[in-house]
Formats: C-alpha cells, structure tokens, sequence
C-alpha cells in the first residue's frame, strides 16, 4: 500500500514548470528538489488517507506527535530519493560530461585511431580546454602532427570534433579518450582556389591566342574569323575571373585548410577540362553554332543571367556569417530577386553555376564543354545534397519546399 502511494505521490503532476535537466545525473529522473516538491505537494493532496497508512510503517512510529507530520514528510522524501537513486544506479549511465563534476582538471589521452597504440597523455588539461587547444598541445609532442593535420574523435571511426568543441561539455570521463587520425598534409583553401582557377584563366589563352606547337606552325598566334570564338574567351575568362576576385574578396571559408592531395586531382580536372574545351573552340577549323548569332544570343543571355545570380548568392552566403567566425545559418531570399531561388532549392549557387555551363554549352555547341557541364552538375548536385541534408539535420524549421539544387526535382 505504502509502494502505492509513493507511486501516486511521484506521478502528481508537476506544480511549476520543469528545471532544465542537467546531464549526466539520470537523465530522464529529473532532480529530486522536483520529487521532493511533487512529494509534498502530493502529500497535502492525499491528506488522511495517505497518514493512515504511513501509521502502519514501523519506522515512522517513534515520530508520533506534533512532529510527527515533518518526520512523515522527511521520511517519505528520504524514500523516494531512496528509490530514485536505486533506480538510477540499476541503469548503466553514460560518462558524464565533466562539467556535472566538481573537475577541476582533466586528462586526456589520445591513442592512435587505426592502431589504438596510446600517442600522448595530457596530464591537467583545463575543462574548459577547446579541441583547438588540445590539438595544440599534442602537437608540442608530436611536431609532425601540425592541428590543421589533426583528426581527432571520441569514437575511432566516428566524426571529427570541432575545434570549437569545449572538452567539458564533451560526453567522456574524467580521463577523456581521444583517437587521432592523420589527415595528411593539408594545403590552404585559398592557395587550392587559386591554384585551381588561375589555371584554366591561363591555359584557355594559351589556346585563344594559338601560342606555337597547338594547332601547326602556319596558325600561330593567329585569330579565328567566327565572332563566337572571341565572345566564348571573354566569357570563359570572365568566369575564371569573377572566381578568382571572389575567392580573394568575397567567400568566408570555415575551413583554413585541406589536403594537399586534393590540389592534384581538382587541377586535373580544371586544368584538363579547360585544355580540352579550349583546343576545339579554337581550332582553325571550328565551325559556329547551328543557329547562328540567334543561339550566340540566347546563350549569352543565360550565360550573363546564370553569372549574375550565382554571384548574388555568393554576396548573400558571405552576408550570413560574420568575418572572422564560422557561423552557419539558413540562407533566405533577400531584396536581391537573384536571391529568390533560394525559396526553392538549398544551394542556389550551384544551378547558377550549372546554368552559366549550359549557357556556354549552348554558346560554342561544342561537346567537350558539355561533358565538362554534366560532370559540373553530377559533382554538385552530391555536394548539394549532402548541404540540404547537413540543413535539414542542423536546423529542425528549415523551410521543407526546398529541394538540394533543382527546383521540385533534384
Ligand atoms: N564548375 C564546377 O565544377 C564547380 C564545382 C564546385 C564549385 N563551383 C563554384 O565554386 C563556388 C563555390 O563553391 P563551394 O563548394 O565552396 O560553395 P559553397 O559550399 O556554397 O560555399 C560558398 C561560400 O559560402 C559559405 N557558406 C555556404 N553555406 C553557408 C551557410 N549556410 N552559412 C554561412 N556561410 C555559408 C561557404 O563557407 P564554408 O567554408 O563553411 O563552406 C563558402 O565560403 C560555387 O558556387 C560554384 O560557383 C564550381
């Protein structure tokens, strides 16, 4: 009967509105100031009925008189928190965050993520320590290992933490456990970018111009008679162009670095794709579009529009987050009507940029170029997709008519 009324005594309903729970001190239990103030709350409720039956516990007897009552109330608080805790203990809890703890210092130790051979042991890290600033110090013992060359996580095969991680609020023990993998040697994004994008500027008037050993001696540094070959190379380098003052000016990139093997394959790709597109474009024996300057015109004008909107989405992107910080936040349209895409699809930029592709495509009816647009488009709409899904997980009200880069489609 006693149980019973324990029971009924926990399940009153909350007089006031929960406290936040704090982590690490079982979770879905709630504290027990709470229990105490649903105990006595529930105790005024039950009134007589409850005191009968707390006459028949032997325990309470000796408080009979006019302490009795507080005794009853002391006594019922001390079981509930009795059973909560017995409750709590038969859970197997996770590690607590160190900030439930009175640490004052923590140790770290970081073993090696393929290996699990222990690297480092940090002895009297602050709480409050970063992951920045753990990377920092691991790399005083391993100097090879620079922090933008750092991996490290809480599981092996898990994500990499942020650098901006605090170390309390992480879910691990006292001693926390940290597994490190090498990301290799890492190279800035703005030297991939420019590497990237000064190189097609530069290889496509190579072939614009006909420098010697291209096209046959007798075509050197001749020039096409076709006006579409002369607005092709402006467009192109306008592109290139455009890209590279934005790399410099506009884009405020959260991430410093990346590997350095990356810059091999990306040039490939730039660098390839521009050679092969420029050689027939500029050959002396190209021939113009099918339909003449009317499909010059169309081209240019999707060209000109798709190149405008996808640096209107750029400045809206940069807008979004303050120099110097790595905020992320949901992009909406702005007065800008370039901009307005984004009530459709996640990443804007990349259908300008696909766009401006066909538009070229469209422009020099060469098939080189529209290989390079597919490729474009294949390798963004993925990158597109894992955006939209890294929006939907990050943000619980991101607007649901949005698709990842083609709107209503894709
Ligand atoms: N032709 C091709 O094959 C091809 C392929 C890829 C890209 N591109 C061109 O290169 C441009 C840049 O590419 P990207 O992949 O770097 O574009 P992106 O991921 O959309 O990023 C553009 C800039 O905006 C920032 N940003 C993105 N979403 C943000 C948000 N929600 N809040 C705050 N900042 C945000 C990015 O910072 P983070 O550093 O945090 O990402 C980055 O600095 C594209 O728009 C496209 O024109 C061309």
């Amino acid at each position: 009967v006693i149980h019973g009324q324990l029971d009924k005594a926990a399940s009153f309903p909350r007089p006031e509105r929960p406290a936040p729970r704090r982590p690490g001190r079982g979770g879905s239990h709630g504290s027990l100031h709470l229990d105490c103030a649903r105990a006595l709350a529930a105790i005024y409720v039950l009134g007589t009925r409850l005191g009968k039956h707390f006459t028949g516990i032997t325990s309470l007897r000796p408080h009979r008189g006019p302490g009795a009552r507080s005794a009853l109330i002391s006594a019922l608080i001390r079981r509930l928190a009795a059973r909560r805790s017995s409750a709590t203990r038969s859970q197997k809890p996770h590690p607590a965050p160190l900030d439930a703890r009175p640490a004052t210092s923590a140790q770290v130790e970081i073993l090696d993520a393929k290996t699990r051979e222990k690297l480092c042991f940090l002895d009297k890290v602050e709480p409050h320590a970063t992951i920045a600033e753990i990377k920092n110090l691991f790399t005083k013992t391993h100097p090879q290992w620079y922090p933008a060359r750092q991996s490290l996580r809480l599981d092996p095969k898990g994500k990499s933490l942020k650098d901006e991680d605090v170390l309390q609020k992480l879910p691990v023990g006292t001693t926390a456990t940290l597994y490190f993998r090498d990301l290799g040697a890492q190279i800035s994004w703005v030297t991939v970018f420019l590497t990237e994008y000064a190189g097609p500027l530069f290889i496509y008037l190579l072939f614009y111009f006909r420098v010697p050993f291209i096209y046959g001696h007798k075509y050197d540094f001749t020039s096409s008679r076709h006006t579409v070959v002369h607005l092709a190379c402006i467009c192109h380098s306008f592109h290139y162009v455009k890209r590279l003052l934005e790399t410099l000016f506009v884009h405020r990139f959260s991430h410093g670095t990346m590997p350095l093997r990356n810059i091999f394959k990306n040039c490939t790709y730039y660098w390839g794709f521009a050679a092969w597109m420029a050689y027939y474009i500029n050959h002396p024996l190209y021939t113009p579009p099918t339909y003449g300057a009317q499909q010059v015109k169309l081209a240019l004008a999707i060209f000109v529009i798709c190149q405008l909107g996808n640096f209107s989405i750029h400045m809206a992107l940069r807008d979004l987050r303050p120099a110097g910080s790595k905020t992320r936040k949901i992009p909406y349209p702005t007065k800008n009507p370039f901009t307005w895409l984004f009530l459709l699809v996640s990443c804007p930029n990349y259908t300008y940029e696909v766009g401006s592709w066909i538009g070229f495509a469209i422009m020099t009816q060469c098939l080189p170029v529209a290989l390079f647009s597919l490729v474009g488009f294949t390798q963004m709409t993925i990158w597109a997709k894992g955006k939209h899904r890294s929006y939907l997980k990050e943000f619980r009200d991101y607007p649901p008519l949005r698709m990842p880069i083609i709107p209503f489609l894709l």
